[in-house]
């Protein structure tokens, strides 16, 4: 299975995101954290970023919705041209009817789980998913600790991933370098989020490889 790498748009240059995204052409995908103030206490960029971005790249758009409501929310983002959207379970009203929503609207649909939340009651609907999502640092902000401890729930998705079969991406997310990647890889991960390791490298590019590198031994 290839292992993605995903740099996370959260720790480049808000006021240059073309030049930042032209930093990384050995990219996977583009992940775009949305944040509301409401599900996080914090404020980041929303569907008109979103529909410049759609102009200027070709990369899978990786949109991670940190944000109250997603029901109503979500969708409108598949619309405008988002390959991936990824909403919180925890923020969810209906996970399943809003899964099906975005893939009728041709976007893979993404479940995230915060650190605490645990992936057993959501079993039954991983088949309705294109991805689950893993935070492994409480979602809000780039360049926080790594937390080894969500690294077991890692290894029980992969679990439950691999019995329910199909082609659902593993994605970890919070705290993702060169210390961290080779245990999110041999727990499980295919899809590998980094903000601060990627664009606060000499080299992001380089930096993106490297991480592919490690996460494929
Ligand atoms: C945090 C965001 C992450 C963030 C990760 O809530 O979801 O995508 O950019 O940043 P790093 O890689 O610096 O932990
Ligand atoms: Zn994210």
């Amino acid at each position: 299975m290839p292992n993605r790498i995903m740099p996370s748009l959260l720790s480049a240059d808000f006021a240059n995101l073309q030049t930042s995204i032209e930093t990384i052409p050995s990219a996977d995908a583009l992940h775009v954290d949305v944040m509301d103030y409401h599900f996080v206490p914090n404020l980041t960029i929303g569907l008109p970023v979103l529909e410049s971005l759609r102009k200027i790249t070709d990369k899978l758009l990786d949109l991670h919705l940190m944000i109250e409501d997603p029901d109503r929310w979500a969708p409108t983002y598949a619309e405008q041209g988002a390959e991936s959207v990824t909403f919180h379970v925890e923020a969810a009203h209906a996970p399943i009817r809003l899964a099906r929503e975005l893939r009728a609207r041709g976007a893979r649909a993404g479940m995230a789980l915060k650190p605490a939340t645990p992936i057993e009651p959501y079993a039954e609907l991983l088949p309705e998913l294109d991805m689950v999502l893993i935070m492994t640092v409480e979602p809000g902000f780039g360049g926080q600790r790594f937390l080894d401890l969500c690294l077991p729930k890692i290894e029980r998705t992969r679990a439950l991933l691999d019995a329910t079969g199909g082609d659902i991406w593993l994605q970890v997310d919070g705290g993702v370098s060169v210390e961290t990647i080779e245990r999110c890889a041999a727990a499980g991960a295919d899809s590998f989020v980094a903000g601060s390791a990627v664009f606060g490298a000499d080299d992001p590019d380089a930096m993106v490889n490297a991480l592919r590198q490690m996460a494929d031994a």
